[in-house]
């Protein structure tokens, strides 16, 4: 078992690949107990804050189900509702947190904030999400690669088709080429992600023997992948402008059931983090769908349906994940 006592939990280039295999396979285990009635809880009496400066369903609803499973209590700071960020810094805060809480999660746009709480805080934080990672994230989305594959996670291909610049494709090219998988990055050039990140990933890659690709062609890049990845194509905290121009540069990019068949396989899968615009049937949606006269935007509606999505087990991976993160830093050595 893994020894994670007391770290934090910023990014994937912090750990190991066995580390991070470690939280994979301890994820593994915490979902097979709770699914068997045998879960131990281990983190009875600790109290974790849970610092929301963007919005969230699923990272949110994560940590709070893991940390009760585990006998664990929460207190959510919602955008507004507390004095981060307002009339407090985040080194205060940190050190206000870390007097009460065991552990801190931190959701905003900045991940030098999420790493001055950790320099300050003396207690171990959790990232759940900045403009340039998204770590729960890849733990959920890697055991569900393990769970929807017989291969082993190093012979494992998959693709990243949209916007590769932000938190989702900077951490799937790094995790990738971290477990030594097969990792392509399929995006017009001007969306790959920064140059120094392409160079850590093919550092790892030289360790951990990962194939990473980052290409514009579309068959290229799908060809032979086990798993096909998208993302919102205008995150959090990005401006409505610029729907326009990302719809017109990404849209040869949506993932349609031809990108599926052109992997040649035909037992493909689809992830997806979600939130995910497969139909605009929700009030953003709606606004998109009025100014920009299209139906579906990364992925189809037909994919999103399709018995190749895997997007569900993805989401409920993310609260297995996520416990197993509260776990392997926050419980005494047992
Ligand atoms: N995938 C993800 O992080 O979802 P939320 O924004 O709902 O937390
Ligand atoms: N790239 C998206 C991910 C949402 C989970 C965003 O940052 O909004």
């Amino acid at each position: 078992a893994i020894d994670l006592v007391g770290r934090h939990f910023l990014k994937e280039l912090d750990f190991t690949a066995e580390e991070f295999r470690g939280l994979i396979d301890l994820a593994a285990e915490l979902k097979a107990a709770k699914k068997s009635g045998t879960e131990v809880q281990r983190l009875r009496g600790k109290n974790i804050a849970l610092i929301f400066e963007k919005t969230s369903t699923r990272t949110r609803c994560a940590f709070e189900v893991a940390a009760a499973d585990q006998g664990a209590s929460t207190t959510y700071l919602d955008p507004s509702g507390s004095q981060l960020g307002h009339k407090e810094s985040v080194k205060d805060t940190a050190r206000v947190l870390g007097r009460m809480f065991d552990g801190i999660e931190y959701r905003g746009d900045s991940q030098a904030a999420v790493e001055e709480l950790a320099a300050y805080g003396g207690v171990p934080v959790f990232n759940g999400l900045t403009d340039d990672w998204h770590p729960t994230q890849m733990l959920a989305d890697v055991l569900t690669m393990a769970e929807h594959s017989e291969k082993p996670l190093e012979r494992i291909a998959f693709a990243y088709l949209g916007d590769a610049r932000f938190n989702m494709g900077n951490s799937y090219l790094v995790t990738g080429a971290l477990l030594g998988m097969d990792v392509r990055i399929v995006a017009p050039k001007s969306y790959w992600p920064a140059e120094e990140i392409v160079t850590e990933a093919r550092r790892l890659a030289g360790v951990s023997g990962a194939t990473v690709t980052l290409t514009e062609d579309i068959a290229e890049g799908v060809k032979g992948a086990d798993f096909v990845a998208t993302d919102v194509w205008v995150s959090m905290g990005e401006p409505k402008e610029v729907w326009g121009e990302r719809i017109e540069t990404l849209a040869p990019y949506a993932v349609t059931m031809d990108v599926l068949r052109a992997t040649g396989n035909a037992d493909v899968k689809f992830l997806h983090c979600l939130p995910a615009f497969h139909d605009l049937g929700t009030k953003v949606g709606r606004e998109i769908e009025a100014a920009h006269a299209l139906t579906e935007l990364e992925v189809t509606d037909e994919v999103f349906e399709s018995t190749h999505s895997v997007v569900f087990d993805e989401a409920e991976n993310r609260m297995h994940t996520i416990k197993a993160v509260l776990v392997a830093t926050l419980a005494a050595a047992s």
